[in-house]
């Protein structure tokens, strides 16, 4: 009985049929009334791969390398794309698959395909959909690697970038030229937690014929959607929230379907692609994002307000306090203000690295949202090479104070930077 079920190679149930190629549009989890269901929490944990024959509950991990072909002629119509079916786990494998459907699914997007890192998500993405000559138009406060890419390696293609402040997005068609592509936001950005209106970029995008990407990794889908505003591509950082427990690498890219089938096509010939192994983990990470990144933002929300209480304090970035320059607009595009809190301390430099040294159970390290509360000072650590005056530029002040707020209880997460502050 077990023998011929294994020779047959028959996946004994179809429920929660969700495994299509990235070139397809999705299928929604059924409830049991048979609807389908745009509930997240559902999605996260419903949307699953066909069952193999031996009726696993959960996702088995498919390790393997490669796939194989009933005869020449499966082979042929498979590699010509008349067949949905996976070929090589460089272009898609089950677990990667079901990842992608879950992100794409969150997101509302049509499409997608995962990354080995956020980075490779970037840089795949632009690559994919540029060509020499383009110009882009971007926030000012990018994570540090896509500044990177946008000021050292794409100029070597004369692909050019022109920021524009936080403060001066009201200004930003100015800085569109005839061959600007590309409209890019980070929202909250990474460190200066600046908060931009997905609203105001969606219609300025669609006016000007341009193709607009969205970092999404410090919200999550879950608090915030920028498809809804009109992005075309929405990026991630898995690493960050998606995983949630320090873990894996990942990154993923998804959105509409032309799109994202040039960003496949080149990741299928470069092989960024990401491992089984970590689909697989972050996939089961999905589950618990829901749950997650609530329990996160209710404790950042009680750090950032005792942050603003403290003395030895001058400044507090968090898009949900009223203080925020940009609360309303965060209040309109986000279910909840997420998990990072930046702060200025008194003292700059020395007073960022005094308070390092005397944090007792935070980490200090460069991850971010991992259930483990994490403390950086980018001053003195990765901005260190900028000068005053580029660091400002991109709201890095020498006091600045990065904290990612984990799921300890939160009073003990407030005791040691309490202590650390006193
Ligand atoms: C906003 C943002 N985008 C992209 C990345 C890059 O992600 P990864 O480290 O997975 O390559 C990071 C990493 O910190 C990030 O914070």
């Amino acid at each position: 009985m077990l023998e011929s079920r294994i020779k047959s190679q028959e996946p004994r149930s179809k429920t929660n049929l969700i495994l299509k190629k990235c070139q397809k549009t999705y299928q929604q989890p059924a409830t049991n009334n048979q609807q389908p269901t745009t509930n997240f929490e559902t999605l996260a944990i419903r949307t699953q791969t066909e069952r193999s024959q031996f009726d696993e509950h959960s996702t088995p991990l498919y390790l393997t390398s490669s796939f194989v072909f009933e005869d020449a002629e499966d082979m042929r119509a498979s590699f010509a794309e008349e067949k949905d079916k996976n070929l090589y786990s460089r272009f898609s494998n089950p677990n990667v698959t079901e990842f992608i459907d879950k992100i794409a699914l969150m997101e509302g997007a049509e499409s997608g395909y995962a990354f080995a890192t956020g980075m490779a998500a970037i840089y795949s993405t632009f690559v994919a959909l540029l060509n020499a000559g383009d110009h882009i138009v971007s926030c000012q406060s990018v994570f540090g690697s896509t500044h990177t890419l946008f000021t050292k390696y794409f100029p070597k293609w004369n692909i050019e970038t022109t920021y524009f402040k936080a403060e001066d997005a009201q200004n930003v068609e100015k800085y569109i030229q005839p061959n600007t592509k590309i409209l890019y936001l980070e929202t909250p950005t990474n460190p200066a937690i600046e908060v931009l209106d997905l609203e105001f970029f969606g219609q300025i995008a669609k006016k000007h014929n341009l193709i607009f990407i969205v970092d999404n990794c410090f919200a999550t889908p879950y608090l915030q959607k920028p498809i809804k505003y009109g992005a075309d591509i929405v990026v991630h950082s898995a690493t960050k929230l998606i995983d949630g427990q320090g873990r894996v690498l990942g990154g993923v890219a998804v959105g509409k379907a032309d799109l994202i089938r040039e960003i496949y096509l080149f990741a299928r010939n470069t092989g960024p692609a990401m491992s089984p192994f970590n689909a697989w983990i972050l996939s089961k990470s999905l589950e618990t994002l829901a749950i997650r990144v609530e329990k996160h933002c209710e404790n950042a929300i009680k750090v950032a307000e005792f942050l603003e209480s403290h003395p030895n304090v001058d400044l507090v970035k968090y898009p949900f306090l009223k203080s925020h320059t940009s609360y309303e607009i965060a209040k309109k595009q986000m279910k909840l203000g997420g998990n990072i809190v930046a702060f200025e301390i008194k003292g700059g430099i020395e007073g960022g690295r005094n308070f390092l040294n005397k944090i007792k159970m935070c980490s200090l390290s460069a991850n971010l949202g991992d259930t483990r509360t994490i403390v950086t000072h980018p001053a003195s650590t990765t901005h260190s090479k900028l000068s005053d005056e580029e660091r400002n530029e991109v709201g890095i002040t020498a006091g600045l104070v990065r904290c990612s707020v984990g799921l300890e209880n939160v009073d003990d997460i407030i005791a040691d930077l309490k202590q650390a502050l006193d």
